[in-house]
Formats: C-alpha cells, structure tokens, sequence
C-alpha cells in the first residue's frame, strides 16, 4: 500500500465549465491556499492580481492550464472566470490542426478590445499565449497579433512568475526554448480542487514521428517523469478529495519513467503502484499508441481493478500503403489482432479511436478500408478528423493532397458509422447497472452527472452529498452522447 503523509485537507468541490474543445479555467484551482495574512512564494500579497486561462485542445493542455495557473496563484495572483478583471490573460493553445490554431487570432481580436476597454480605465493587462501554437510560431504571434505580450512555450510555463516580471522591465517576450531544467520539479506543489477526477501528466513528447503530426515539433522528445514524483503529486490529489486519476501522456503507454529501484518502470507498473493509494478508486490512461501496448499493459486491464475498462486506442487509417506513409509503424491487421487480444483479456473493454480521413493520396479504396476496420471493431467512441497539413510535417509536403469536398464527403460518412455505432454501445447499457462517480451537477436543480467505468456520461436524479461518491445507477435511457438512469438502491 502506498502511504500519503497527510499534506493537506480536501477542498471545496469547484465546477469546471467545459465544452468539447474548450475549457475555461476560472475556478479550478485553490485561490484559498493563504490565510489571512500569510504570504506567497515570493511575498506578494495572496490574491491581489488576478488571471484569466482559457484553454483550447487536449487534456494534457487542461493539466498545463491548472499548473501555470497554481504557480501563478503562488505568486500572488487568484485565478479569475471574468476576464475583464484578469490583469493576466492568458490563452492556452492548440497547434494539431489547422482550425484550433486559428482559433487562437480570432480570440486575441476579442481580448484586444478587453485589455483596450481596461487601458482606458487605467489598468494594464498582459496578453499571454502559451502552449503548441506559442512553441510552433513563436515571435510571428506578436506579429501577428501585436496584443500579445507573452508568448511562452509548453515547456517554458513553470517560468511564467518571472517572465511576467521581466516583461514589465523588457517589453515584450517571446520564450520558445526547450530549457534544461525539469520543469515538473520546478512547479509548486498542486493546489488544484478541481473535483473528484484529476488528470496526471506522467509522459510527454512523441519520438513516434507520424508524418502528420506536429506533437515532435512542438511537445519535443519523449520524456517520462519518475515514479516517486508521480506518487507524491497522486497522493496529494488522493488528499484533496480526488477519486479517478487519469494518466496523461502524447504517447502515454511509452512511459518509461525512473523508478524507486532506479530502473526505468513501464506504465503497468506505475500504474500498479499508482493503484495501491488508498481513496484512490480509478485509474484511466490516454493516449495509446498500438506499438506500445504491451502484454503487462494488457494484464493490468485484467489484474487491476481499479484500471477503467476503457482504452483509446488510434489506428488513423485503415489502408496499409496509408499507414506507412504515415510512418504509424502498425498494420491494419496488426491492430485488428491487439484488438482482440486486448479483447479475450478484458472482454468488456469499451474501445475509442482517433481516425484521419483525406491523408495525401487516399483513394476510395483506401478510405473503404478504414471503414471496415471501423466495422470490424466496433467502437464505443471515436474522434475524426479531416487530414490538416501542418507546416513543417513531410505530409504537409506530399504530392496528391485531397481536395475538401472528398474529405468532407469521406468524413461524413465516417461519422455517420462511429455515431451508430456510439448510440448502439450506449443502447447496450439499459437495464444494466454500472457504477457511476458523480463529478459535478447536472443542468436540471437536484440531478448530478458522473461518469460510468466505460467514460459515458451519465445523468441521475441524486442529492448532492453524492457529489464525488461512486454510486450504482441502473441506466435507464440512452442517447446518442450520455445515458441516464436511477440510483440503485445500497
Ligand atoms: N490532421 C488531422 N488530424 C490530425 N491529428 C493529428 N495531426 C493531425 C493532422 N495534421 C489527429 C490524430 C491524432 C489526434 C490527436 O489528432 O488523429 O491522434
Ligand atoms: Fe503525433 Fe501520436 Fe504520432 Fe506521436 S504517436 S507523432 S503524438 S500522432
């Protein structure tokens, strides 16, 4: 069993406000750590200046987004939802395709009339991008976008206290280098309440290369954070009232992390370590890579109770001559067969995927075959994209690039498939009854929403001393996106 030395006492629960690609960070992190009186890292008065965070993209920015926003609050600042307060703002960006980047530009044209609107009353407001699109682009964000006064890259954030000092006496920065130091070990420890379920960043970086994606470029090398600093920061969230943990990395199940022995640990073991804290119920890891699903991984979805049955698992394409060209080092038929390996280990394992359609030079044929991977499988969940080129990636230059009505076409009929097959998994529930750990409540006054083991939402009529409790729910109703359903009686 993994001892937690008592390091403080469980928050408040506070109510992350997210949509599928958005998430704003106004109140997910402890702005109550100080006492009256008491002082942060550097002295400044706790709470006197506030910062706005609003996130784009994946959940490893979501975790970024709680971190810069805890070593602010050690700086003095309080993490604000209203951003015409914020004295810092700061957007943490995606740069996977190209729409989520340009996300970005149209949201500092709306923060440019913000910080106007507070100049004019006499306060200064600092513009900060941080994240994939500060590192891909660097000094062209203030080109660009002159409203920008900070633009710092994910591997640079635990710097963000002292880049904002210095911006006052330098003007502008622009910091995209990948520094020497750990950053993880440079952050303060984790103050965040943000609920029951807390994401863990234990991996980052790809070595993987897929000739599409620029997770290399702007995530760097594959970098594996060790065991005891892992413990130690899942303890400390065990303490403040946390019950699922989900283990984030760009190629997660390539963890290779230090362990106490010295040795380099993979993720079965982490996680069998991980598991042994008491008051920790669950554990999920996202996202997989098919090369690296190794046979003690597979195990522990077996072994391990408190490891969700829920995998995601992107295969992309479903063409060979695709799958090589996207450098993914795994065959459609070598997928299949970890599927159903994966499959006779733990046979209620919900399966979800990332799929590219209109990769340069996919014919019908090719796109067909994704279709009946797709098929053959049977997903309980899927996301899909059109192929982005992204500058700088070899696909971005390849020859025979897909016009956008066919990919529009292709992905529209992918979809069509996946959401028959979500409402069909999700149909599959009714009548049975799952456990469910409610997370926040729902959009009706005495309703609460949690997640089953297989990550479906689910709705219930429940009281809200529920709130970060696992309680069975006998599903009664399905959709196509969540599942409701009553509470079974103890
Ligand atoms: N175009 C479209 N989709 C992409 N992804 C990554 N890069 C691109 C791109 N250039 C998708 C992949 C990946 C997911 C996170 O985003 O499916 O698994
Ligand atoms: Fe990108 Fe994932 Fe491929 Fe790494 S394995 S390059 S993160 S798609």
């Amino acid at each position: 069993m993994l001892q937690c030395s008592k390091m403080g006492t469980p928050g408040c629960v506070a109510i992350r406000e997210s949509s599928a690609t958005t998430v704003l960070l106004g109140c997910a992190v402890d702005n109550t750590s100080y006492g009256p009186g008491e002082t942060t890292d550097d002295g400044a008065e706790p709470g006197a200046k506030k910062v706005f965070v609003k996130t784009f993209g994946c959940q490893m920015n979501v975790y970024d987004s709680e971190r810069m926003t805890e070593a602010l609050v050690g700086h003095g600042y309080s993490a604000t939802s209203a951003i015409e307060d914020a004295d810092v703002v700061i957007l943490n960006t995606c740069h996977i395709r190209e729409k989520a980047a340009e996300k970005v530009y149209s949201e500092l044209g709306r923060i440019r009339q913000v910080k106007d609107a507070r100049r004019k009353a006499g306060n200064d407001t600092v513009v900060t991008v941080a994240g994939c699109v500060a590192q891909a682009e660097g000094a062209e964000i203030v080109h660009r976008a002159p409203v920008v006064d900070l633009v710092v890259g994910p591997q640079s954030y635990h710097r963000l206290p002292e880049l904002l000092r210095r911006r006052k006496a330098e003007g502008r920065i622009v910091e995209t280098a990948f520094p020497e130091e750990d950053k993880f070990s440079k952050l303060p420890k984790r103050r965040t309440i943000g609920g029951p379920t807390a994401f863990l960043t234990v991996q980052e970086g790809c070595d993987k290369f897929c000739t599409f994606c620029v997770v290399p470029y702007t995530r760097g090398m594959e970098y594996s954070r060790p065991v005891a600093e892992l413990a130690e920061e899942a303890c400390r969230l065990v303490e403040r009232g946390v019950k699922e943990i989900t283990l984030l990395g760009q190629n997660v199940n390539a963890y290779h992390g230090e362990g106490p022995d010295g040795r380099p640990w993979p993720l079965a073991k982490l996680i069998g370590h991980l598991a042994s804290i008491d008051g920790l119920k669950r554990l999920r890891y996202t996202t997989s890579h098919p090369h690296d699903m190794s046979d003690d991984l597979i195990a522990a979805h077996r072994d391990q109770p408190k490891l969700m049955p829920f995998l995601h698992l992107p295969f992309q394409a479903g063409a060979d001559r695709i799958l090589a060209a996207m450098n993914r080092k795994h065959t459609a038929r070598g997928y299949l067969s970890l599927v159903e390996r994966i499959r006779r280990t733990r046979p209620d394992i919900a399966l979800s995927t990332d799929i590219i359609v209109g990769f340069p030079g996919e014919s019908d044929s090719e796109f067909e075959a994704t279709l009946d991977v797709v098929r053959e499988v049977g997903f309980a969940q899927a996301f899909s994209f059109k192929f982005s080129p992204r500058p700088g990636t070899p696909a971005a230059n390849m020859s025979d690039q897909i016009p956008d009505e066919i990919k529009s076409r292709r992905l529209a009929r992918l979809q069509e498939l996946l959401d028959s097959q979500q409402t069909r998994f999700n149909a599959s529930c009714v009548g049975r009854t799952v456990p469910v750990l409610f997370e926040k409540p729902g959009r009706h006054a005495g309703q609460l929403v949690g997640r089953s083991p297989y990550l479906q939402l689910v709705h219930a009529e429940a009281d809200a001393a529920w709130l970060g409790r696992i309680v069975p729910v006998e599903i009664s109703c399905a959709a196509a996106n969540s599942l409701s359903g009553v509470i079974s009686p103890l």
